[in-house]
């Protein structure tokens, strides 16, 4: 298992990776326009966190903007949760307890995870009981009614957002009626709304975006309808390597409409990109994703071999990190290639968010905000090779006019062949020469490496 589980974290060497079809055509970046000011809708992800307070350095957290958690102690060693024992429940609230803090720590919500208190793991094991099986629901009252006691005694509940149940439209985290699931829904809002109704309700956290035909998406959406239970915060993941988030919205908002459900709330992606795409081109396709959509998103993988409550979601790593010798408690972080394309996201890109739109085949991507010196843009493929380019229109509004002359700083972040090496900031490609044609500024990419992303920076005269 271990052999398999380090092989399966190899990066192929580009000459050996299967190419997708290459990205042409432009993304636009609307200099006119601006979206509202950075709030790192991007920077969150589940677990991640290690349970020991201050194990990972501050800045790592900080410097990406770090914005929501989301845990509920799952895969802790020789624990399965309430369903097993008491005992079991309270190290799980212990650690998801730990993971709140922290993440109240930088001023993040954070998403508890129910169904891992209960005792989900990678996933549900195949002869655990589930609520309300034999139409029995005592033991999942039980567990709500401790858990609201344990959450007030320990001063959780601010910033916290509960996710019913994770992705019950996988028998693997769910392997029940669909009814049953809903009973679970209406019978869990209803308490939560009566004894904590500070607390933010998620849901319905499907593996898979907004589906116009989907069973899930239908029913469920009647079902809140008419159970008078819409929940404040919508989720569901991006995590199988397709989708977008355009489609998914305007399904959505289709289906909003089909059950006469007013929109409301926000979207949380809370979980994205799986290992593969936990690398620097596959980092901004999501992020200006989620920005021009108004989305959360965060993070996901759940890594396996005792490792899920460290490394931030593949953006540190340790010495020993995805070896033989890993520790779960050992120091010594550094971050990996992708850390950087968060912490310029973070840390450099203020300002006003601008409007942008992807290429046609939405695989050319670009996220920009306009600085009070500079516009800085990032811009990625979703994995593939070509040569495409980011337009940037109204350079007018920035004080430039046709066929002036401007100059570009060009930053590339690299990728690495293995996720866990440690890895320096963005390489300077230098300044570039370009041209303003009629209020437009052509900023060309010449990809050949699928998994790299760049920054563009030019100064505003206005
Ligand atoms: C967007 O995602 C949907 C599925 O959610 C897919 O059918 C569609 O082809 C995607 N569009 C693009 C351009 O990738
Ligand atoms: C997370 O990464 C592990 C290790 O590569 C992999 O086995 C697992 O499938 C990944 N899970 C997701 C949801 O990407
Ligand atoms: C990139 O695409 C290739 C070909 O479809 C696939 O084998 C590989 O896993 C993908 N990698 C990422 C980072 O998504």
């Amino acid at each position: 298992m271990a052999t398999e589980y380090l092989q399966s974290l190899e990066v192929l060497p580009i000459e050996k990776r299967d190419q997708n079809p290459p990205v042409t055509g432009s993304a636009v970046v609307f200099l006119d326009q601006k979206i509202g000011s950075p709030q790192h809708l991007a920077s969150g992800w589940i677990y991640g966190i290690p349970d020991t307070p201050g194990q990972i350095p501050d800045e790592f957290y900080t410097e990406v903007g770090f914005r929501y958690g989301r845990g509920g102690g799952s895969q802790l060693p020789d624990t399965r949760g309430w369903y097993r024992s008491k005992a079991d429940y309270e190290a799980r609230f212990q650690s998801a307890l730990s993971n709140y803090r922290t993440t109240r720590k930088y001023g993040g919500n954070f998403i508890l995870l129910p169904s891992a208190l209960w005792g989900a793991d990678g996933g549900q094991s195949a002869d655990a009981p589930y609520p309300g099986d034999n139409d029995d629901w005592s033991s999942w009252d039980d567990l709500i009614t401790t858990w609201i006691r344990d959450a007030k005694a320990h001063d959780m509940l601010e910033g916290l957002v509960f996710d019913i149940w994770n992705e019950p439209d996988l028998h693997f985290f769910w392997n029940r009626p669909r009814e049953q699931w809903l009973q679970l829904w209406s019978r869990t809002y209803r308490v939560l709304r009566r004894e904590v109704p500070n607390v933010r309700i998620s849901g319905p956290c499907f593996s898979e975006g907004p589906d116009i035909n989907g069973e899930w998406w239908n029913e469920y959406l009647a079902f809140v309808k008419q159970d008078n239970s819409v929940p404040d915060e919508w989720s569901w993941h991006m995590e199988q390597g397709h989708g977008n988030m355009s489609t998914s919205m305007s399904t959505f908002r289709e289906l909003l409409n089909r059950y006469s459900i007013p929109e409301s709330g926000i979207i949380n992606i809370n979980e994205y990109g799986i290992w593969a795409e936990q690398v620097p081109s596959a980092a901004v396709w999501f992020i200006s994703q989620l920005e021009r959509e108004n989305a959360f998103g965060l993070r996901g993988n759940w890594t396996i071999a005792g490792s899920l409550h460290d490394y931030l979601a593949g953006l540190v790593s340790k010495p020993g990190a995805g070896t033989e010798k890993y520790s779960s408690t050992s120091t010594g972080y550094y971050p990996t290639a992708e850390y950087h394309v968060y912490k310029y996201y973070g840390s450099e890109m203020n300002g006003q968010r601008l409007k942008t739109s992807s290429n046609d085949k939405r695989d050319g991507e670009a996220y920009a905000v306009l600085g009070t010196d500079k516009v800085r843009i990032l811009a990625g493929s979703r994995n593939a090779t070509g040569n495409w380019a980011v337009d940037v229109r109204g350079g007018e509004t920035v004080g430039y006019a046709s066929g002036e002359e401007v100059d570009v700083r060009v930053l590339e972040f690299s990728a690495k062949d293995n996720h866990f090496d440690e890895s320096e900031g963005p390489k300077e490609l230098g300044i570039r020469k370009a041209t303003w044609q009629d209020g437009s500024l052509r900023l060309e990419i010449h990809q050949e490496n699928p998994l790299v992303a760049y920054a563009f920076e030019f100064a505003i005269k206005v």
